[in-house]
């Protein structure tokens, strides 16, 4: 087992390590200062792992009750979270009892969020199941849900209080899923370590090692920047045209890796066109992407990208920062007026 401490305030640790789920009773009982904990899960994750999550925690003295919601994006609503309250609420949980979230992204998110506003604040923990929750979303405490006019358009800063990552869970996932988070485990690469990009290159990974690294990358810009002011942002890599190719699609074309991946082959084909970046950057990752069954090019017009991608941030003024790596590991902030972008990005988008 591994561990890393994420000096926030207050501070806590993340624990990786496979085989880690079947001592998540002694771990959880370490941090709890209440008796009782509700595990949330999603219908997919909790016939796999809930139950000896439960078992585990009940070894430990804890009261575990169980909260299932129907698993998918479009169940991460203010509906499904509220439904999470009235269980909490149930349960009788009080202000030293805790959330266990325990699933992916959708499930961390959410469950994390109920725990934002439950009795004005309750502790939660995090035991994250997919490569996205483990590498990403489970460390940061940023939690929410979707709303009818966007993805997570509603939701609060909350750190957990433990996060509990055991890769053997990885080995249910299905194969789609495990493509999309490498593309965040890329990024993390591109962005902050020219040596976990290597690894990723050279293949035949041990996911340990992986994860760890990743969650030492969040863990570092998380520190610099909890509330995603400034350098946070350049978790951003790849995301706004890749959001902007989501978003074309309707959210019903690539997935949101996938979408990222294309993204960030458009910004280090940019970069490279405007002399920021270093030259053959881009086939790099493009060989990377490819080799992980992540697609490179997308169809979609540069024009219409453009315009989705401006209009997204119209309402943080006119400004757009553009994130860009000059090397491998090495992110800046590029900003760009609205009106820059096209020419900016247009020569970007081929081969
Ligand atoms: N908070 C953050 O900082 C942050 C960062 C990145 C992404 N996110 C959010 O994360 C979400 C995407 O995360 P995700 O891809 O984990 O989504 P997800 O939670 O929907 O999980 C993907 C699928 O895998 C299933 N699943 C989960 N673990 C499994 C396992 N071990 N074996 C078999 N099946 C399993 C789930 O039921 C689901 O069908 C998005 O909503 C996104 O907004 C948040
Ligand atoms: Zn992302």
């Amino acid at each position: 087992m591994r561990k890393l401490t994420v000096n926030v305030k207050p501070p806590y640790d993340v624990v990786v390590g496979r085989g880690l789920l079947s001592n998540a009773g002694t771990l959880v009982s370490q941090v709890m200062r209440g008796k009782r904990a509700l595990v949330i899960s999603d219908s997919n994750t909790a016939p796999l792992y809930c139950g000896g999550v439960c078992e585990a925690l009940r070894d430990s003295g804890i009261d575990a009750y169980t909260y299932i919601f129907e698993a998918g994006e479009e169940n991460k609503t203010v509906k499904t979270v509220w439904d999470m309250l009235e269980a909490a609420a149930s349960h009788g949980l009080t202000r030293s009892d805790a959330i266990v979230a325990l699933g992916g992204g959708v499930t961390g998110d959410m469950a994390g969020f109920a725990a934002a506003v439950y009795l004005r604040g309750i502790d939660y923990i995090q035991i994250p199941t997919t490569v996205i929750a483990q590498s990403d979303s489970s460390v940061g405490g940023k939690t929410g849900c979707d709303l009818t006019y966007g993805k997570n358009l509603a939701g609060a800063f909350k750190q957990p209080r433990l996060v509990i990552i055991d890769p053997d869970t990885l080995g249910t996932l299905p194969q789609r899923y495990r493509s999309d988070g490498m593309a965040e485990v890329i990024k993390h690469g591109l962005i902050a370590s020219a040596e976990l990009f290597d690894i990723i290159e050279r293949g035949s990974l041990d996911m340990e090692d992986v994860l760890y690294r990743n969650v030492d990358i969040k863990r570092s810009f998380v520190e610099a920047d909890e509330f995603d002011t400034s350098e946070r942002m350049k978790l951003n890599f790849g995301h706004t045209m890749g959001h902007a190719i989501e978003k074309y699609y309707n959210f019903t074309g690539p997935s949101h890796g996938e979408a990222v991946a294309m993204g960030m082959v458009i910004a280090a084909r940019a970069g490279e066109n405007a002399g920021l970046t270093k030259k053959g950057t881009a086939d790099r990752i493009c060989s990377v992407l490819k080799k992980y069954g992540l697609p490179t090019l997308t169809e979609a017009p540069a024009e219409k990208l453009v315009q989705i991608a401006a209009l997204d941030k119209k309402r943080m003024g006119d400004i757009i920062n553009f994130i860009l790596i000059s090397d491998i590991g090495r992110a800046f902030i590029h900003k760009l007026r609205a009106d820059e972008l096209f020419d900016f990005v247009k020569g970007a988008f081929n081969g």
